[in-house]
């Protein structure tokens, strides 16, 4: 596999005079890809059904002509204005029942129909038009979904949905669905809350108190079904006209839609990494971290979005986006330390990226993204993202193909349990990103390139240690799967704890296969209450009590079991500190012989099948298991590595 370079462009925002300039700068400066005209549709199709395509045509032609391969993005995030006085109920409700005006962008609810046949047309016009345009090689629906907190709408679309979902998930032997067996597996009985018809059924929000768990699961994971609907919508309709592969971009930490089932439609996975913006907004990290990494982002936040994607784009997958300079819109924008462009980008590629496109191509001088860097300034003159992506672009021309490698070490990651942990958080601040997260931290810090699975996987032969945390519901198969595999796995905290309705099993959880655990009873602690460990690590945030014959592996000091292991297999009743998990994880590598390097916190390695990567996100050097690290640096070391 080659590595490629790319750029996010808006022709519509600039005259027509400079495209070819720009065109040729950008092959100049070594890029492959231009992605554009995902938020065109009022260029598009300036009133209803009037369509304007002319301007796209030229576009297209005079990017494609000077050498770029073109990104088509379909404009379903950004519907024009008349569209709302045609579809007034098109537009998203939030939990408080207020409509999601015009004025930005994403003003739609993935449930309503009509909006959804409009989309169905300008998807097929484009389809139709480019689908076998030489210079269009790949496309991408819609923009970011979810993002701006969009997946869930609290709409009469949306509830009328959500009553013929119910129907389809609690079916009866006619047409209809079964109400008494929704009544039965949400457990209605309790506050009277029993139904007797689908259309009684309302959207869990502006209920007295929380609405029932099932309800709020149930909803979440219908609205995560429309997100994969509106998305195989498109896929279909592009494919009839096309044979150029198909991706979506998604984001950083936005879980609420279940990734791995949108990516099963898409022949690509891509995501857009904002390593500064995220630190500041969605890492979770504290103040001192967040100061020490303003400049870098967080050593491992990029890395486990590449990994998931890895995972969500079967092997294939890229960076749509990539920042590179100060962003507009976390609480603080501050500049990346010279170096950190292209270390974000060779990390992307370490980790198995087909291509890695920057946004923007020209910062804009207009609307909500003034103070976004872009490579170049809003006068053309270049930024100094634009060195370093020439740098890179260098260095991939006299690159090797590389080859992915298989790891050993494997991390679970689930949509649904997130979206139960979010229903269901028992302590304020518990998420399950940031325990799998913490998880992830750990391993990567002993030097471990980690492989994302979902939790449909049953084969685990190539693995020697699976991490399985907060799977809040485990299918029976997989904790055979798990139980039956060879490798050391960890399952737990509160995986197995709830049926996919969100109730309590019984027998009680984790009820995993030839092996006497029981969680006993949980609790939730406050953020200055741990409690520490018999030895290095604590518990932070929620611990189990575990009772059961199988040995007790790690205790709390006051003795209780943390962890208790049976063979390979071993349930942890609690969630760590970073130190608690490290210890597991390397005392796992001891006895499987898996080497493991002690690496900084800023320093992090990535092996593929020809080379091993070293990243040092410190603007002091390192030296690190005899290799020297300059500071804010890249390393490459032929594998295997001696
Ligand atoms: C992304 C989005 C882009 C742009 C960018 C700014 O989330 O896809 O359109 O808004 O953020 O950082």
């Amino acid at each position: 596999m080659k590595r490629t370079l790319g750029t996010c462009y808006y022709p519509e925002h600039w005259p027509r005079s400079i495209w070819e300039e720009d065109a040729r700068r950008m092959v100049e400066a070594g890029l492959t890809w231009v992605r554009i005209g995902e938020f065109a549709w009022s260029q598009l199709e300036p009133s209803p059904n009037q369509y304007e395509f002319d301007w796209l045509d030229d576009a297209i032609e005079v990017l494609g002509r000077a050498g770029l391969k073109v990104v088509l993005g379909t404009p379903t995030a950004t519907p024009p204005r008349w569209m709302v006085d045609r579809h007034p109920d098109m537009l998203a409700v939030d939990a408080q029942g207020r409509p999601r005006k015009f004025g930005s962008r994403r003003h739609y609810c993935f449930s309503h129909e009509g909006y959804k046949a409009e989309c169905a047309t300008m998807v097929a016009k484009l389809a139709e038009r480019y689908g076998r345009n030489p210079h269009v090689a790949a496309w991408q629906t819609d923009n970011e979904f979810g993002c701006h907190d969009t997946t869930i709408s609290y709409s009469e679309a949306a509830r009328k949905a959500f009553q013929s979902w119910l129907r389809v998930r609690y079916p009866s032997d006619g047409n209809d669905g079964d109400i008494a067996a929704l009544n039965q597996a949400w457990g209605n009985v309790f506050w009277s809350m029993v139904y007797d018809d689908f259309d009684q059924v309302d959207l869990p929000n502006l209920t007295v108190t929380e609405a029932n768990p099932s309800h709020s699961l149930a909803f979440r994971l219908f609205s995560s079904d429309q997100v994969v609907a509106f998305n195989k919508l498109q896929v279909e309709i592009i494919r009839a006209s096309s044979d150029a592969p198909i991706t979506h971009n998604y984001m950083g930490r936005i879980t609420d839609f279940d990734h791995f089932k949108v990516g099963e439609d898409l022949d690509i996975a891509s995501w857009d990494s904002y390593p500064l913006g995220f630190l500041e907004d969605r890492v979770g990290a504290d103040d001192e971290r967040q100061r020490r990494f303003a400049r870098q982002g967080d050593p491992d936040f990029q890395a486990f979005h590449h990994d998931l994607y890895r995972a969500v784009g079967r092997g294939r997958w890229w960076v749509m986006e990539q920042q590179p300079g100060p962003v507009n819109w976390a609480p603080y924008n501050p500049e990346p330390l010279p170096g950190m462009v292209r270390l974000w980008t060779w990390e992307a590629f370490a980790h198995g990226a087909e291509a890695v496109c920057y946004f923007r191509w020209r910062q804009s001088p207009m609307a909500q993204e003034q103070m976004h860097a872009g490579l170049l300034r809003p006068d053309s003159i270049a930024a100094p993202g634009l060195d370093e992506a020439i740098e890179v672009a260098k260095e991939i021309s006299n690159a090797p193909d590389v080859a992915p490698l298989q790891s050993t070490v494997a991390l679970l990651f689930d949509y649904d349990a997130d979206a139960a942990w979010t229903v269901q958080p028992h302590g304020e601040g518990l998420s399950y990103f940031d325990l799998v997260f913490s998880q992830y931290r750990a391993l990567r810090s002993l030097g471990l390139s980690v492989d994302i699975l979902p939790t449909s996987c049953r084969d685990f032969d190539q693995y020697e240690l699976i991490v399985a945390g907060g799977l809040v519901h485990m299918a029976r198969e997989l904790k055979l799967a798990l139980a039956n595999c060879a490798a050391e796995v960890f399952v737990g905290p509160r995986s197995g704890a709830r049926t996919g309705d969100m109730r309590i099993p019984v027998p009680l959880p984790p009820d995993l296969p030839n092996f006497d655990v029981t969680v006993a009873r949980v609790e939730s602690l406050r953020p200055d209450m741990p409690v520490n460990l018999d030895g290095e690590g604590l518990i932070e945030g929620f611990r189990e009590k575990l009772t059961g014959s199988v040995e007790v592996s790690i205790r709390s000091e006051d003795g209780s079991p943390v962890v208790m292991r049976s063979n390979h297999l071993s349930y942890v009743g609690s969630c760590l500190d970073l130190t608690g998990w490290r210890r597991l994880f390397r005392n796992a590598c001891a006895k499987r012989n898996i080497a493991i390097v002690e690496l900084p916190d800023a320093v992090r390695i990535r092996d593929t099948q020809t080379e091993r990567f070293w990243f040092n996100s410190d603007p002091i050097a390192h030296d690190v298991d005899g290799m020297a690290l300059p500071p804010i640096s890249v390393t490459w070391q032929k594998m295997p590595v001696k």
